[in-house]
């Protein structure tokens, strides 16, 4: 959602927050949402915060919403416009932006794929705005105009150290020596004179690793044909405090570390130096920092051999120049001790060793030597006078001369490079001029080499702001255009003040330097006195009383004079001087140029006058030439890739002037076009104009300012093209846009009429084919519903029938089946039934086969124990006969005694008998001793019938008598029972087959 908004919203532009800096400005946002007292908006880099209506500053101007790559076609030329566009191309690793014909070039801080020899070949020929802004451009264009008008030009590149402008030079160098022809010697030569130069005069910097300590202007001399022919390199002011001091990280130049890592074993003691590492020499070991990242020393002094060899460097040459190099970290090294002669204080040498090694190296005798860095000579009135040094100043004198034969050497080498490269000097060709100089400086303390840069700066934007006002001011010539009323303001006053009209500031530091009782302070007095008044002058505040300030283009800069006088007399003792004149080394004698005689000493031309020469040579020599501008500007102070420092970044475009531009041409007539284009814009403000081919165009210009814009205007016709003010430009496209808006609708709305009538056929016929297979897809699918209703029903139906048919089937069936299967049991259990009969008339037969044995059986045995008994019958009757016939007698009378009483009294019975016979059981004896009655012939059949009675029953006999019978009797009635064929009522009462008739006693038979 947030996202959505962002990319919504309006822009404008909001006032810096929580920024105090002079360098805040005013940053781009989109209106995320507004609530009543506050807008909540979204910078560039998607940060919301809330700010007040107050905080808007405007809205943003349709050119600066996104980028553009000339900021001269910014609508809204400003500073924040400025920053914003630079800012938006660098976060796309867009580095070139233009500005008119002048480049940006922001330092990328890493290796960006556009240098390649596509990207060569694809700017060669091309204009300055064809293709995407770049320094193959630039160049391409000074090679174009060199060759078109046969006029010299020169690519001024400045920005602040770290930005880049030694890279650009090499890319601007390299990309000529490209096009220029084929790959000739002198090509290959110009490239190598860079690393020599860079050896000797750069140095790491806490801004740079590459840091070039001095300015340079190369002039590439080309043939009428256009190649190359030679270069000839111009230097300006090497910061000589270097070589004997360097702030903490900082190193010395990059010479000293490549060359005691790069010289052999034997060349090292051939210079008698015994200690490789830098942190052994006072002047390399001061910053505490000895190599660089990612470069190897040793490797870079076998380039720089190589190179010099190839810049034809005799071997002698080079061996004198490591010698003095040597000698230079001797000296350095050399210590003094303080001592005192007829209470003056003295100096004297505490270092033998290191003044022999110096004494040798530069070819000087070593007591003269040793007199000559501990006394000076001066001259009074006519007359030698030698003083001794102070141990302080012998160090300073010792400093100045170190610093003064470096110089020597630099100064001699450009020379010898320029030997080789400008061998046909005398021939006048055209040139590209290539200056690498340093920016404007402001530090915390501002010293006099910041005022020679500053200078030279101010020489250099009132260069820059000259060629656009001149450029400006040929136009309005060319076009006939009163440019009277132009105002330009230019800095010329600053440029007074310092350096040009009498009693400036360097010819008050030149007079007060050659004072014998000039010191900085008496500097400052007649500063302050002599341009105190003037605005472009500031006077230190109370706590800055011992400054004085000057307020340059880019800004109000505080010096402190403090070793102005010393720094600009840029000299060292006379006696030093005198025996380096006197050396052996012929090359230490080369080096120094010719000096004036002694006595006239002071008359030598101080460091202001011969840079102020220098400068002003430069000047003749830009002016000369057509210029292009780069302001390379360094996006940070960390040297890190993809990181804009808004505030760095504004600082730089103040201190590169690049507002000028925008400010003269604001001055003026910012909008002109030809009478064509301008015809061609706004012809339709005014009715009916013909062809373009056939009407005075200016005419027609005339005619619709006329028309269109109010009475008076500010414009003026030139000759080929009509110049406006921004307001009248602002009228006139104001109009156009409403005019063409005007027509925008109608067109439109013609337009719109006849693609809505299209759309509308179209539309109808599509919605007719739409309804027509809707309606048909709708009449086939009720269709296929009914069909599949009337599917239905037919089977509902024929499912009701079949199921009624089947209904009937299966009740007839069951019936069917009931009575098939009544019958087969039926006839089943009739075979059962049958074959049980069979069974149990079988088994009756058998039970009765079985009785009739057993009875048999039974009645051979009763036969027997009839017989038995008769036998035994036969014997008891015999035994009782024998046993009547004696007890007859006794009997007969007890009988014949009772008979009558008995006879009377008993009827006898047969149960009675019975019951006496059990009874006899006991006592039988008695009984039968005293019942002399008899058992009749009926008694005794019913006795035997009750014994043997059940053996004409159907009982089952086959098992032991007892239980056997029993169980059968049960088994028997059970199957009667099964069987139903006896009513069960008559089962229910168990009957006892066994159970004796009550037996009658018929007859009492006797035994
Ligand atoms: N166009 C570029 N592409 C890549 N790196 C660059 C470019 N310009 C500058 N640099 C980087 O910035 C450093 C400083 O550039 P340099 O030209 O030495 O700055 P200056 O001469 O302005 O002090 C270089 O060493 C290099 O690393
Ligand atoms: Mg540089």
């Amino acid at each position: 959602m947030s996202e959505l908004l962002e990319d919504h919203g309006e822009y404008v532009w909001v006032r810096p927050q929580n920024n105090s800096s002079e360098f805040a400005v005013p940053f781009g946002a989109r209106i995320v949402r507004t609530e009543k007292t506050k807008t909540l908006i979204c910078d560039d880099h998607k940060k919301q915060l809330w700010v007040t209506a107050e905080d808007i500053v405007k809205a943003m101007h349709l050119t600066s919403r996104g980028d553009v790559e000339d900021m001269i076609t910014l609508g809204d030329l400003q500073e924040y416009t400025i920053l914003r566009n630079l800012e938006n191309r660098y976060s796309k690793k867009l580095i070139y932006t233009y500005t008119g014909s002048m480049l940006v070039a922001i330092n990328p801080y890493q290796i960006l794929p556009i240098y390649t020899h596509h990207d060569v070949q694809q700017y060669r020929n091309k204009r300055l705005h064809d293709l995407p802004p770049h320094i193959f451009a630039i160049s391409d264009n000074a090679f174009q105009q060199l060759q078109r008008h046969q006029a010299n030009q020169c690519i001024v590149i400045s920005g602040e150290s770290g930005a880049g402008k030694t890279e650009s030079t090499k890319l601007i160098l390299q990309y000529l020596s490209t096009i220029s022809g084929k790959q000739s010697w002198i090509e290959q030569q110009i490239i190598k004179a860079n690393p020599i130069m860079e050896a000797f005069g750069n140095a790491k910097t806490m801004r740079n690793d590459n840091s070039s300590r001095f300015g340079k202007y190369i002039d590439i001399r080309f043939t009428e044909q256009g190649s190359i022919q030679g270069a000839k390199i111009e230097q300006y002011l090497l910061e000589k405090s270097r070589i004997v001091f360097q702030s903490t990280g900082e190193r010395n130049y990059h010479i000293f570390y490549s060359m005691l890592a790069g010289l052999t074993q034997p060349e090292l003691q051939r210079l008698m130096i015994r200690e490789q590492s830098p942190s052994k020499y006072r002047y390399l070991a001061q910053g505490g920092c000895y190599t660089l990242e990612g470069k190897s020393d040793a490797e870079e002094f076998a380039e720089i051999r190589c190179a010099m060899k190839m810049l034809s460097f005799a071997s002698d040459e080079m061996w004198n120049i490591f010698s003095l190099l040597a000698a230079i970290l001797h000296l350095g090294n050399l210590q003094f001790r303080a001592t005192e002669v007829s209470n003056l204080e003295t100096v004297e040498v505490d270092d033998t060793q290191n003044l022999d090694c110096v004494a040798k190296l530069l070819g000087i005798n070593v007591s003269s030597l040793n007199l000559a860095l501990t006394q000076r000579t001066i001259y009074v009135h006519g007359e030698h006078v030698v003083t001794s040094l102070s141990k302080d100043v012998a160090f300073e004198g010792r400093d100045a001369f170190v610093k003064a034969l470096y110089n020597a050497i630099f100064v001699r080498i450009v020379r010898r490079i320029n030997e080789t490269l400008d061998k046909d000097a005398s021939k006048t060709l055209n040139t590209i001029g290539v200056l690498d100089i340093f920016g404007f400086e402001n530090f915390e303390t501002n010293s006099f080499e910041q005022l020679c840069i500053n200078y030279a700066n101010e020489n250099l934007q009132q260069f820059f702001v000259r060629h656009i006002f001149k450029m400006e001011q040929a136009e309005y010539q060319n076009e006939d255009i009163n440019w009277q009323h132009i105002e330009f303001h230019d800095n010329q006053e600053i440029l007074d003040l310092i350096g040009m009209k009498p009693v400036n500031i360097m010819s008050l530091i030149d007079e007060e330097s050659k004072f014998p009782k000039g010191t900085d302070q008496t500097l400052l007095e007649k500063l302050h006195v002599q341009h105190g008044n003037r605005s472009i002058y500031v006077k230190g505040k109370t706590t800055q009383t011992s400054l004085f300030g000057i307020r340059h283009y880019a800004g109000v800069v505080m010096y402190n004079p403090l070793g102005f006088l010393e720094k600009n007399r840029d000299s060292f003792s006379t006696d030093l001087r005198a025996i380096v004149k006197n050396s052996k080394n012929k090359y230490l004698v080369d080096i120094f140029p010719k000096e004036l005689p002694m006595d006239t000493a002071k008359k030598q031309p101080t460091l202001s006058v011969k840079f102020r020469n220098s400068l002003e040579l430069l000047m003749r020599t830009l002016s000369s030439a057509h210029p292009f501008f780069i302001r390379c500007i360094k996006p940070n102070e960390s040297k890190e890739p993809n990181n804009f420092d808004k505030d760095l970044c504004v600082r730089q475009l103040r201190y590169s002037g690049m507002m000028e531009t925008a400010r003269i041409r604001r001055a003026g007539y910012p909008i002109r076009h030809t009478y064509r284009e301008f015809v061609e814009r706004y012809r339709l403000l005014v009715p009916k104009i013909g062809q373009l081919d056939k009407c005075d165009c200016k005419q027609v210009a005339q005619q619709i300012c006329k028309t269109s814009l109010p009475v008076s205007p500010d414009l003026q016709f030139g000759r080929t093209k009509i110049f406006l003010r921004d307001d009248e430009d602002t009228s006139l496209e104001k109009e156009r846009s409403r005019i063409i808006l005007h027509s925008i609708i109608t067109i439109q709305r013609g337009f719109r009429r006849v693609i809505f009538q299209r759309y509308q056929q179209k539309y109808q016929a599509a919605v007719i084919t739409v309804q027509r297979f809707w309606r048909g897809r709708l009449a086939r699918s009720k269709y296929l519903i009914m069909q599949q209703g009337f599917h239905r029903l037919g089977a509902c139906i024929a499912a009701q029938q079949l199921t009624h048919k089947f209904i009937m089937v299966r009740s007839r069936i069951i019936k069917l089946q009931a009575l098939s299967r009544g019958y087969l049991l039926r006839q089943q259990f009739r075979a059962n039934l049958a074959a049980e009969r069979l069974k149990k008339a079988e088994e009756k037969e058998r039970k009765a086969k079985q009785r009739r044995s057993l009875q048999l059986e039974a009645e051979q045995q009763l036969m027997q124990q009839e017989q038995k008994l008769r036998e035994q019958e036969s014997q008891l009757r015999e035994q009782e006969k024998i046993r009547q016939q004696e007890k007859e007698s006794e009997r007969h009378l007890a009988m014949e005694r009772n008979a009558a009483a008995m006879a009377a009294l008993h009827q006898p019975k047969r149960t009675k008998s019975l019951k006496y016979t059990e009874a006899n059981g006991r006592g039988g004896n008695d009984i039968v001793a005293n019942n002399n009655s008899y058992i009749d012939v009926e008694s005794s059949k019913q006795i035997v019938d009750d014994v043997f009675g059940f053996l004409n029953d159907e009982a089952d006999v086959s098992g032991p008598l007892g239980p056997n019978v029993k169980e059968k009797s049960q088994m028997f009635e059970r199957e009667l029972r099964l069987r139903k064929d006896i009513p069960t009522k008559l089962l229910s009462r168990p009957v006892n087959y066994y159970e004796a008739a009550p037996r009658k006693i018929i007859n009492q038979t006797r035994l």
